[in-house]
């Protein structure tokens, strides 16, 4: 099968429809008005302007981000714009250093990481998408204040469960449907209802060493707290577990996995750095971000209208660069694209990148590695394996 089939079999699973429709939007211009979508932008340097231009375009107060407003309330960073957002990021610029990323990640997955080794070690196939979901499950539990005790079936039970929860709401969310019924609100409440009492209770308490404790020590209300717990249950889940594996395929399917470990291993960051950059481009993790217009402007040579939406294609960004190329090196404008830019740029950056160093990591150290099994998701919002079982060549 060529290098690229199964990453296209995991896009045509989650979109039949949207995926080719989108790709061949790209082929239509940098930015391209299509009629009851909105206006699609394809080229990186566009994308970028678009997303720091926060006088014409706006995340939250009126848009799509506001479908998560009547679940969670008005302070998740997504749904917010100009002051209030500025403030709340201001508060939160030192919560994800990279020194306590790394930190969070090592006490919160060492222990799963450890028994996926000693897994691999014997010779037995893992599941990558399971492993993921447990490391993204256990870091969305400590970051909403969620303590899980118990031998480590009920512990990987529950982390599995918190990351379940996060799939059950996004899957609230279709493509064609950016709005949820009032059905749907009821549902979505009754699964954040138990989250947002425990995050209460941890900041009630206050202790510095939980991440709750850190956001009141960062200055949050209370009600901002739930607000970021929320968006770190919704943000920070489903698009690890969605990229992770794929990474790890698509590193395997163009036979590069292998070079990479090595250098891994060998102490040398630089392989793995690019591997991860080159193969997220690839993948686009994100593959859309949305914004409104809120007054008269241009996007490229199109002009914009108050009201119009507008699809940052990140994948037809990301894709305009060229095939799969570990040498390739990424220009200032199309730097991380899939986490955003400009001031609602990804706050979790720091975290997915440790969770993504701890798992490969992990899995680097019993490479040479084969790929066992594997089944993509079908009619998912973001991409993913729904199995990806990986055992020592
Ligand atoms: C592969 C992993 C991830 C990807 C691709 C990703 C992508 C993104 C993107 C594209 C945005 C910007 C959305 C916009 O401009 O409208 C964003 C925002 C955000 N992300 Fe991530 N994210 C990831 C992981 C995480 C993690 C692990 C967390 C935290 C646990 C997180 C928390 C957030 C938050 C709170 C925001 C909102 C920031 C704001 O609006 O100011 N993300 N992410």
């Amino acid at each position: 099968m060529r290098a690229g089939a199964h990453e296209l079999r995991v896009q045509l699973a989650a979109h039949p429809l949207a995926y080719p429709v989108v790709r061949l939007l790209a082929r239509c211009g940098p930015v391209v008005r299509v009629p009851g979508l909105g206006v699609v932008v394809n080229e990186a340097a566009v994308a970028r302007e678009v997303l720091t231009d926060t006088g014409t375009f706006r995340s939250g107060g009126g848009t799509e981000a506001d479908l998560w407003t009547p679940v969670f309330g008005p302070s998740m960073l997504v749904n917010m714009d100009g002051p209030d957002h500025r403030a709340m990021r201001r508060k939160l610029a030192e919560f994800f250093t990279p020194a306590y990323a790394g930190r969070l990640v090592e006490s919160v997955c060492a222990e799963p990481l450890a028994r996926v080794a000693e897994t691999l070690g014997r010779g037995r196939p893992v599941d990558v998408v399971r492993t993921t979901k447990i490391v993204a499950g256990a870091l969305t539990s400590a970051l909403v204040g969620f303590t899980v005790t118990g031998p480590a079936a009920e512990r990987d039970a529950a982390y599995l469960r918190m990351a379940g929860q996060a799939t059950a709401i996004i899957g609230l969310v279709k493509l064609g449907r950016l709005r949820l019924t009032d059905r749907q609100i009821a549902q979505a409440r009754a699964i954040v209802a138990e989250i947002g009492a425990t995050t209460s209770l941890a900041w009630a308490e206050g202790d510095e060493n939980t991440a709750v404790g850190r956001m009141r020590q960062f200055g949050l209300t209370e009600a901002e707290a739930r607000g970021l717990a929320s968006a770190f249950l919704i943000a920070g889940t489903e698009t690890i577990a969605g990229l992770l594996p794929r990474l790890v395929a698509v590193l395997h399917d163009h036979g590069e996995l292998t070079g990479v470990a090595a250098a891994h291993r060998a102490g040398d960051p630089g392989p793995v750095a690019a591997a991860i950059s080159e193969t997220a481009r690839l993948i686009t993790p994100a593959p859309i971000i949305l914004r409104n217009a809120v007054r008269p402007g241009r996007i490229g040579g199109v002009a914009v209208r108050p009201g119009d939406r507008v699809v940052v294609s990140t994948l037809n960004c990301a894709r305009a660069y060229g095939r799969f190329d570990l040498g390739r090196a990424h220009p200032p404008e199309l730097r991380h694209l899939w986490f955003g830019a400009g001031p609602h740029f990804c706050l979790g950056y720091p975290l997915a990148m440790a969770e993504v160093h701890a798992v490969l990591g992990t899995l680097f150290e019993h490479a040479p590695l084969r790929i066992t099994a594997r089944r993509a998701e079908s009619g998912v919002l973001f991409p993913a394996y729904r199995r990806l079982e990986v055992s020592r060549a």
